[in-house]
């Protein structure tokens, strides 16, 4: 990999060593404690135990950076300036399931720009990652986007709506519309595993509602350095951590979103 800034070598051993426990975990799935943190959203003490690992590693090098993070929430406030944008494990129902469709995944932002990210699956050993400017990889080799130009050959990703959605309706007439002008339409269950695998062409697409920043931080630089594009689509300016998030190849991406923005849908 020729990727080589302190921040990208930084959140990698940080993974790796995160991901020591979270294989043993995986492992050992029945004896793991869960509890509900809220309808159809389950955190499990391997969640936590991989963010409080990732967090030590990174406040090592860095303890003024501020850190947003899924499970305990933002650390150092009032640093704007340097930020990781942590997901302990995201696909943490498959995770839960014994379903290998999960990863690590850290954004590391300056002044609000992602600047570099890592998402990493420490059970099939894909390590995604990139730095503004210097591309995108996979373990050791270059990825880019798919060039599948035409919408109807197009295999398109999304997620959710979670238990506790209020739109969706909204989201199932989305998604009708959508497979009615693909090839086909998946759903993995890892938003950030969505978003790398755009990037290194297996999917030509990803759309998804009502995200969180942790979930695709990561996954924004490495499908752009990869020469995807990226749009945010109905945004509240009251809530600048949720996204409703549209990812493409670039080729398909007007015809998609017209797809999703579509009101009437029959
Ligand atoms: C979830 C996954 C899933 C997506 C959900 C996310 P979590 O993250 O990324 O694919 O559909 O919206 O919340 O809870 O497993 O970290
Ligand atoms: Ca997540
Ligand atoms: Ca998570």
């Amino acid at each position: 990999m020729r990727l080589n800034s302190p921040q990208i070598n930084l959140i990698t051993k940080a993974c790796m060593k995160a991901s020591r426990l979270l294989i043993r975990d995986f492992g050992e799935l029945e004896n793991l404690q869960v509890s509900a943190k809220g309808p159809g959203d389950f955190v499990s003490s391997a969640d936590k135990r991989t963010e409080k690992i990732l967090i030590e590693e990174l406040q090592k090098a860095h303890p003024d950076f501020g850190i947003i993070t899924e499970e305990a929430g933002i650390i150092n406030k009032s640093n704007i300036e340097n930020r990781w944008i942590i997901d302990p494990i995201d696909g943490t129902m498959n995770f839960l399931n014994g379903i290998p469709q999960f990863a690590i995944s850290i954004g590391y932002e300056e002044n609000n720009e992602i600047k570099c990210g890592v998402i990493f699956n420490p059970i099939t050993n894909e390590m995604f990652c990139a730095e503004k400017g210097n591309g995108a990889y996979l373990n050791n080799s270059r990825i880019r986007v798919s060039n599948k130009k035409k919408i109807r050959d197009a295999l398109i990703v999304t997620g959710g709506p979670k238990q506790a959605s209020k739109i969706k309706d909204k989201i199932f007439s989305e998604y009708i519309n959508i497979s009615n002008n693909v090839s086909n339409v998946r759903k993995f269950g890892s938003a950030a595993l969505d978003m790398a695998y755009v990037a290194c062409g297996r999917f030509d697409g990803y759309w998804q509602r009502e995200l969180n920043y942790w979930d695709i931080a990561a996954g924004m630089i490495i499908l752009k350095e990869a020469g995807g594009f990226i749009d945010f689509f109905e945004e509240d300016p009251n809530l600048p951590l949720k996204k409703n998030i549209l990812a493409t190849n670039f080729n398909i991406h007007d015809e998609l979103k017209e797809l999703i923005v579509k009101k009437d849908i029959e």
